[in-house]
Parts: structure tokens; C-alpha cells; sequence
């Protein structure tokens, strides 16, 4: 545990305080912390033990509340009147945490009113979405995480919370870890997608950037492992809808990136809206407690989701807002985000002794532990620097590492007839899509910071490129008005009078560049989908170009997987290009000019069709995997499409091509408890390029059985062209066992099969027997 000394700042906040109170002896307990620092250093468990001791029941359960700043945002609006409510409540020392307030100017009014004028003066914990950065953006998470580049990830989520921390914000709600095998779900966007072992990397990574070395400077912030549990697991894609899995799935699927991000330290975690076999999440004492707090051993706070403590009304699992606050806080939902019923029902509750005082008393710890963690007591006011804000947000440096993340970001889909990349000069180029040039689209739907049109649209990118002609024409609208946040999208699916316009410069036309897909309004929160092709008129535009002049390169703009079978079958250059960020458009005309060699790799598969859903490469044999025998109908498969995925994860191409070759297998388990795989790597084309070497294992038969495959190591190699490079995967416990359903992690002796290569289709393998 970090130990804090007291500064200056802090007695003078103390001074400031006992002026005000003088009876009250917390300010002199502290007040003797501080004078004795030099001798005796107070750990933050001796802090915080010391402030509780101080505190009404009503304000150790103030720190279990937490309000939204006072407008809405993701859930019902304020009441008439609950804005004064709230600030009266800020005076009494009735609020630990506020959320969606920024700005320092802002966060500066609450947390002043918090530490001058509550009783105690304990800081506010102040949160927000910074999902993929705060102002400026960078991609959505799906597509960071196709880069499998875990430095540049981490720095990502680094520059985010510097960001966020200059406009005084100091704990972010992400990452969140959800692993989710099914692109109908709007939330797809905000994961690492489909793999637990990648998911895991990335929450490590996600966790570190935001949380640094340190949670005491000023440029660090506390992260948020969500939503506990299972909540991409939402039945047919639905959002917020029952999630129903059995025991394996949740240890070796969907738990694995939550305890990656224990284990590399996050102090939050957030609980989820679904109900999980019967029992909200969110009323869950299994989830909470028995496996994070008490098995995982965790000593962070959990939060709830926006009003998700009320919503197990809903769920028909508590009869009323008194029942619901008893079962949360009993389960261990530490703070109650915007349900108003901690602060309304708990101190009945414990009165009535349905809650006991421990519970509140160790929820209340978890939380001050945290503001301590942070800092918070030594200067409550160390976020809330305007010339920091100013220098900071929107800064050169934040926009430089934005670009570098969306180049990395890109998955080159298909590449036929070597169109991509383009050549410089000479070229007359048509740009055909709405997307094309919208400057909101690319920001993705969680962007509350960033500012509508504050993009890169891929038109003014291109237009850095001097040497060719470029004409424009959007063809077709993707959506209708001005999407935003709160409210439904609406899909344009009969204008089609700008096609003519789009088809007359495509016939003018070398090359046509067709900007198509989602807008970004269309997946996160609350955006599900029941199908999963280009929105609206956007195929019919394209089959229409395609009539007039068949070079065409499809840029394609989504926050989830698509089925694109017909742009896969007659499109001959597909580039996945998601929502970017703020550099969306630089960073896709630097791929399609060859200034930057593609290397992203999916991170979930791309369906055939909507009906194969969910699909994912990690899933089990079944005993009738393949056809028994000429038309045999009696085998697990579609009579109407294959099996397979369009786009298998993992997938990805580079302007230049690899060769896997000389795998080797040395298994020294026995001793070492070690099987190492090594593999040669070539750069067999003409560029320097990267490649995500991955490996995966199959473990041939087990009590549990076990996936077709599954990641258990990757590593990003750049080389220059007839360069090789031999690489080497370690595999140990850790990627060999797996939980058996008594909740064992286990390593069972037998036969595995290894696969290395650049997808997760990967053919080069070998066998070893443990
Ligand atoms: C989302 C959370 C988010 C919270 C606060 C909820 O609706 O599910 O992921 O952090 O709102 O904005």
C-alpha cells in the first residue's frame, strides 16, 4: 500500500476545517498525522480507520452515494428539485462521488462545496466515461484492440487520462472488459472482443494507461474494470437483457480479463445491468463478494451501474427501493450510482438491522482507502489547475499519439489486384459516402468531452495528398438529421436521389474510394441490431458504383463486426477502418497511400450472416463436427451457409506478405513446467511490414472439454523485406489449465496440438503430450 505523507496543503485544509468546527476532533487526529509525519509515517489504513472514527453513520453511507452532475445522461433525468437536494446533500457530507461534472471550473464548484463546507470536508471521487480518451479521441476500443499492440494501448489510455485528469477529472469508468461473441450487441464497440486471453492483455494494459505507477499524481486516474459479470453475454444481442451461462463459460470466459485487471491493480470495478442466472448483478453476492472481494481478495470498491440498483424492481428480484438498497449493499455494490437508495433507505435499513453497520463501515473503507490512494487528502484540489486544463486538452503531443493509435488500429480486409496502396500521382480519384466526410461519425458514440464535427473526415485527410484529382459525391445519407447520444438513430433507407451524381464520377474515375458502414451513433449503449449488413441504401449504392467502375476500395466505418459478403465476393480492396477518433481520416489516408503498412488484426469474427451469431473461433468440437458421408444431413452445420465466418479473428493483411516456418516444440513441463514453441518468421514481400504472430493450443481431450483452438500467445514483429526473425512462446499453467466445474483451475496430463501463424486459422502445428 502507496503511504501518503501530508503536506502543507492539507493542514491548511485542516486549519481551514477545525476553524469551522472546533470540537470536532477528526481535524486534530489528522492534524497530529501531519505534525508527526517526519518521525511517523500514517498508513492509509491508519488514515482511514482514523476518519471513519470519526463519522455518523450518515456520512460514512454519504460516500456510498454518488450523483450525476445535473443534467442527464445515460438513465431518467434529475427530478424537478433534485438539483438543490444535491447540493444540500454535498453540504451534509451525503455525497462520496459525483459523475459526468467536468471541466475544471466545474468540478472545482462541487468539490469546494464538498471539502469547505461538509462537516468532515472528505474530497469528492469525481468520474466519467473517458472510454477511448476524453477530448481528443482516439478509436474505439474494438479497434484499438485490433492493433494487439499492448504499448501503444497502454499509452492510449495513458494521453486519456491525462486528458481527463487536466479537466479535473479523476477516475474513468473503463475499461470495460466484457468479452462478447455477438456483433448484434451495440456494446461491442466499447471490448476487446470475442478472446479472453487478448481480452485479458488488453484489460492489463487499459488498466496500467490509466493508472500509471502512481495514482497519487496529478496525471494519473483510477480505472474501472466493467460490467461484473457477463454482460456481453446478453441473450440474441439484446442490450441490458438476462445473461444466461453456466459455470465454465463464466471462470474461463468471461472472469479471466476481470481478474487481469485486479491483478494489474485496478481499484474500481463496476457492476452490470443483466442478471445472471437468475440474480442481477448488481444484487449478487456471489459475483461481489465471494469471488472479488473475498476469493480474489480485492480491496478497491465496486459501483453500481447507472441506476441498476432500483432496476432489480424491474428484474422482479426486490419488491421496492428499501428491498433493492438492502440486497446491493448486502451483496457488495459499494456505491450506488444515481439510484438515490443508499442515501435515502441505508440508514433505515441498518437501524432495522437488515443491514449490518460492518457492511457500511467496510464499503465506506474501500472508498476512502481510494480517495487516499489518490491523493485526494493531501490536495483535493490538485486536478483542478486551469493552465494545466488549457495547455493539456487538445494538445499537439494528445492529437500525435491519437494518429499513431488509429494507424494501428486499421485492418486491411482484402487487398486483390494490388489497388491499395495508391499511387501518388497522376491518379483521378472518386470519394464516394456520407461517411466520407462527416467529422462526428468517426468519434464513436461514447464522446460526451469531444465536440461535435471535431474530427478528421477521410476527405480532408486525402486531400494532404497533392498529386492526384479528387472528386466527391456522398451518394447517399446514412442516417437522417443529427444523431445524437440519448435518442434512436434513424436509418435512411429509401433516398437514393444522389446516386446518379456518385455513379457519374465513378465512371470518371481511376480509383473510387466508397466510405461506407455505421454511423457512430449506431452501435454502444442501448444499439443493438437485428441485422448486420451496410446500413440503409448503402449496399445498393455500392452494387450501383460497382456497375460503373469495379476499382473500387470499400472503407468501411463500425463499431461491430458486418456481414459483407457480396463486397467480399466483387470489392477487390476492403479496408476495416471502425470509428478512428479525432485522426480518423489522417490515419486512413496514410494506410491507403502506403505511408503507414497496415498490421491490425481482428478481434472478433466477421459472420457470413446475422443467423450464425453468436460465432467465434474458440468454440467447441461438438461430436458431429464434420459431414458423415455424401449429403448426410445428420451433422452440426446451416443447410443454408457454411460454418465458417466470412472474416476469421485474428485476420489481417499487410501491404507486404509473412512466412511461418521451422516450428519446434521443446517441452520441458515435467521439469520446468514449461513447453516452449519457437517458429520462424519471414518477410516475404517487397515492404517492411508487421505482423501479430499468434499462437494457439488445443487440448485434445479433457474432463471439461475444452475449444477448438484458443490464444494462448502473440507477439508483434516488424521486419524488413527477407528479414527473419525466430520467436519464441513460453506456455506455462497459466495457458495450459483451465477452471473445471467445481471451480478449479486444473492442468490435466494428455495430448495438446499447437498452431502457429498469422490468423486464428494458423496451420503450422505440432503435438506435444503433457
Ligand atoms: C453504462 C456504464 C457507464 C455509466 C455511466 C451506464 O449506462 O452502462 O458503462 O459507465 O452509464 O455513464
Amino acid at each position: 500500500m502507496k503511504k501518503v505523507a501530508i503536506p502543507l496543503l492539507v493542514c491548511l485544509l485542516i486549519v481551514i476545517i477545525s476553524c469551522k468546527n472546533e470540537n470536532n476532533s477528526i481535524d486534530k487526529d489528522l492534524a497530529i498525522n501531519s505534525s508527526t509525519a517526519n518521525t511517523k509515517v500514517t498508513s492509509i489504513e491508519d488514515k482511514v480507520s482514523a476518519l471513519l472514527s470519526k463519522m455518523t453513520l450518515e456520512e460514512k453511507i454519504g460516500q456510498m452515494n454518488q450523483y450525476n452532475g445535473f443534467w442527464d445522461l445515460t438513465g431518467p433525468a434529475p427530478k424537478e428539485g433534485d438539483a438543490a437536494k444535491k447540493y444540500e446533500h454535498l453540504r451534509k457530507g451525503y455525497v462520496g462521488s459525483m459523475l459526468n461534472v467536468r471541466g475544471v471550473k466545474e468540478v472545482r464548484s462541487v468539490q469546494k462545496i464538498a471539502v469547505e463546507e461538509s462537516r468532515l470536508g472528505i474530497p469528492l471521487i469525481i468520474g466519467f466515461d473517458v472510454i477511448h480518451g476524453y477530448k481528443t479521441l482516439t478509436p474505439i476500443p474494438l479497434a484499438e484492440s485490433a492493433s494487439w499492440d499492448l504499448a501503444a494501448i497502454k499509452t492510449s489510455a495513458e494521453m486519456a487520462a491525462l486528458e481527463a485528469s487536466a479537466s479535473g477529472i479523476n477516475w474513468t469508468f473503463a475499461p470495460m472488459v466484457d468479452i462478447s461473441r455477438d456483433a448484434r450487441w451495440g456494446r461491442v464497440m466499447e471490448g476487446a472482443g470475442e478472446d479472453t486471453y487478448l481480452g485479458s492483455k488488453i484489460a492489463e494494459a487499459r488498466v496500467k494507461g490509466f493508472q500509471g505507477e502512481d495514482l497519487s499524481t496529478s496525471n494519473t486516474i483510477v480505472a474501472c474494470a466493467k460490467h461484473f459479470a457477463a454482460y456481453g453475454f446478453a441473450e440474441a444481442g439484446r442490450d441490458y437483457n438476462t445473461a444466461d451461462i453456466g459455470i465454465s463459460t463464466l471462470n474461463n470466459v468471461v472472469l479471466p480479463p476481470f481478474k487481469a485487471a485486479k491483478d494489474a491493480g485496478v481499484r474500481t470495478f463496476m457492476n452490470s445491468f443483466n442478471e445472471l442466472n437468475g440474480i442481477p448483478a448488481t444484487g449478487d453476492k456471489y459475483l461481489q463478494r465471494d469471488i472479488l472481494k473475498e476469493k480474489w481478495n480485492f480491496d478497491g470498491f465496486i459501483v453500481s451501474d447507472w441506476g441498476s440498483i432500483t432496476e432489480m424492481i424491474a428484474h422482479g428480484h426486490a419488491k421496492d427501493g428499501n428491498h433493492a438498497a438492502e440486497l446491493a449493499a448486502n451483496a457488495g455494490s459499494d456505491m450506488d450510482m444515481e439510484s438515490y437508495l443508499y442515501v435515502n433507505e441505508l440508514a433505515k435499513l441498518v437501524k432495522e438491522g437488515k443491514v449490518k453497520e460492518a457492511v457500511i463501515e467496510d464499503a465506506a473503507r474501500r472508498i476512502l482507502r481510494v480517495k487516499f490512494e489518490l491523493g485526494l487528502f493531501d490536495d483535493p484540489y490538485k486536478y483542478l489547475d486551469e493552465a494545466r486544463e488549457k495547455e493539456i486538452t487538445g494538445s499537439k503531443a494528445l492529437n500525435d499519439a491519437a494518429l499513431d493509435m488509429a494507424k494501428k488500429s486499421i485492418v486491411l480486409l482484402k487487398n486483390e489486384k494490388q489497388l491499395l496502396p495508391l499511387k501518388k500521382e497522376g491518379q483521378k480519384i472518386a470519394v464516394i459516402g456520407a461517411l466520407a466526410s462527416d467529422k462526428t461519425s468517426p468519434l464513436g458514440s461514447w464522446r460526451i468531452a469531444a465536440e461535435d464535427n471535431s474530427a478528421v473526415s477521410v476527405l480532408e485527410g486525402l486531400s494532404a495528398y497533392k498529386g492526384n484529382t479528387i472528386t466527391y459525391a456522398k451518394g447517399a445519407d446514412v442516417v437522417i438529421g443529427e444523431p445524437n447520444f440519448t435518442t434512436e438513430v434513424k436509418i435512411n433507407t429509401t433516398n437514393k436521389t444522389e446516386f446518379g451524381k456518385a455513379v457519374t464520377i465513378a465512371k470518371n474515375a481511376d480509383v473510387v474510394i466508397m466510405v461506407l458502414g455505421e454511423h457512430g451513433f449506431q452501435s454502444g449503449e442501448g444499439r443493438s441490431r437485428t441485422e448486420l449488413g451496410l446500413p440503409g441504401v448503402q449496399q445498393e449504392l455500392l452494387e450501383a458504383v460497382y456497375k460503373a467502375n469495379k476499382n473500387i476500395v470499400l472503407v468501411l466505418n463500425n463499431g461491430r463486426p458486418l456481414t459483407i459478403n457480396w463486397a467480399d465476393q466483387n470489392i477487390p480492396a476492403i479496408v476495416e477502418a471502425w470509428q478512428l477518433g479525432t485522426q480518423s481520416g489522417n490515419a486512413i489516408a496514410q494506410i491507403l497511400y502506403g505511408d503507414y503498412n497496415p498490421s491490425g488484426k481482428l478481434p472478433m469474427s466477421f459472420p457470413r450472416d446475422v443467423g450464425q451469431v453468436p460465432i467465434y473461433y474458440n468454440y467447441k468440437n461438438t461430436g458431429r463436427p464434420s459431414l458423415p458421408g455424401p449429403d448426410v444431413v445428420f451433422w452440426s452445420h446451416y443447410q443454408d451457409e457454411k460454418n465458417e465466418p466470412l472474416y476469421v479473428f485474428g485476420h489481417g493483411l499487410s501491404y507486404t506478405t509473412f512466412k511461418y516456418s521451422n516450428i519446434k516444440v521443446k517441452n520441458s513441463y515435467k521439469g520446468s513446467k514449461e513447453v516452449t514453441v519457437s517458429v520462424t518468421l519471414t518477410n516475404t514481400g517487397n515492404y517492411r511490414g508487421k505482423e501479430v504472430a499468434q499462437l494457439y493450443i488445443r487440448d485434445m481431450y479433457a474432463s471439461v472439454t475444452r475449444p477448438v483452438r484458443e490464444l494462448k500467445g502473440f507477439e508483434l514483429v516488424e521486419l524488413n523485406p527477407s528479414e527473419s526473425k525466430n520467436i519464441e512462446f513460453v506456455l506455462t499453467e497459466k495457458e495450459l489449465g483451465f477452471f473445471n466445474n467445481q471451480n478449479e483451475f486444473i492442468v490435466e496430463p494428455g495430448d495438446f496440438k499447437v498452431f502457429v501463424g498469422g490468423d486464428s486459422k494458423a496451420n503450422l502445428e505440432l503435438k506435444f503430450t503433457l
